[in-house]
């Protein structure tokens, strides 16, 4: 006889029913978008950098060289690119990594043509091996160099940097305009490039749900995305006892939270609800379920 303390029978109906909850908001939703940051993809094996083993946490020496980098990058481009072409990336490597059950899981709900979007902290490029398709890369992508001028976008593999070393040509500039060109990913302190930066806050304001997955919802000014989106309000008329309709604005947005622990957004009560657990085991429940609504 298997026998349970109360407290796992209660864990268990509750993920249960906030999975099914979710899956109802999911199908109910007419616009709803995904906000992701690196929880989504230590199922695929790279590290994330607040959680309990992430690589702040296990290296704050590494988060204060990385806070100077964009800095650094300003001031000498050139000892910039070739300290990035000979010291290895803190995140391992991004390029043999595979997205997990959690993208693909999102993927699936883009294919179903309930979520429209998702925005990403991410530089790991899973969502986009994943296949999916309206994806904003807010803190830019591995797989990319970005000219640090007109924002021109190439992959990585339309320069030979190593031989751009070799020649010392470095730092490699922009074919269209000359400015200098950068790795794609977004350092601390560099400004969020200027398309994703307007395209973001207005699908958060367009959205009418918003399903954040693993992240910690500390860093700005991604942060602020599920702010603009709990600030939307919708005005609901309701006949008061007196017979009269009292017009009320209520929120505008339902937020649920996929992460292994509570956030700001949670404490703070911007989100509706936090189903702690990992996205790659629940993302693809929510799936499952929100097909059977659906049916
Ligand atoms: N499922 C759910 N949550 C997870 C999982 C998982 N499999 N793995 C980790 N988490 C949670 C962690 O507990 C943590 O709360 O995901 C969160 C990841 O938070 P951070 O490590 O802070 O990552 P993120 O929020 O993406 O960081 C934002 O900070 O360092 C910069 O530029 C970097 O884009 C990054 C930004």
């Amino acid at each position: 006889m298997l026998c349970y303390t109360i407290p796992d029978i209660t864990w268990a109906l509750t993920v249960i029913d906030l999975i099914q909850r979710a899956a109802k908001d999911l199908v109910n939703s007419s616009y709803a978008i995904a906000l992701t940051g690196a929880g989504i993809s230590t199922e695929s094996g790279i590290p994330d950098f607040r959680g309990p083993s992430g690589i702040w946490t296990k290296n704050p020496e590494a988060e204060r060289r990385a806070y100077r980098s964009y800095e650094r990058f300003m001031e000498d481009p050139k000892g910039w690119w070739e300290e990035r072409l000979t010291s290895p990336s803190l995140l391992g490597d991004l390029e043999k990594a595979e997205p997990n059950p959690g993208h693909y899981a999102l993927v699936e709900l883009e294919k179903l043509g309930i979520l429209k979007c998702v925005i990403t902290q991410n530089v790991d490029a899973l969502h986009e091996k994943a296949g999916a398709r309206n994806l904003l890369e807010y803190h830019g992508s591995v797989l990319k160099l970005r000219c640090t001028s007109c924002t021109s976008r190439f992959r990585q593999d339309e320069f030979d940097l190593e031989n751009l070393m070799r020649e010392n040509q470095l730092p490699p500039h922009c074919p269209r305009c000359g400015g200098v060109i950068k790795t794609d990913g977004v350092a601390f302190g560099e400004p969020i490039p200027s398309d994703v930066a307007h395209q973001s806050p207005e699908e958060a304001w367009k959205c009418d749900l918003m399903l954040i997955c693993g992240t910690s919802a500390v860093v700005y000014p991604f942060a602020q995305l599920p702010r603009i989106a709990r600030e939307k309000r919708i005005e609901k008329e309701t006949k008061g006892e007196s017979g009269l309709y009292i017009v009320e604005k209520i929120p505008a947005v339902t937020i649920i939270e996929i992460n292994a622990e509570p956030t700001p957004l949670t404490y703070e009560r911007i989100s509706d609800y936090l189903i702690q657990e990992k996205t790659g085991e629940i993302l693809p429940k929510i799936v499952e379920e929100v097909k059977k609504v659906k049916r």
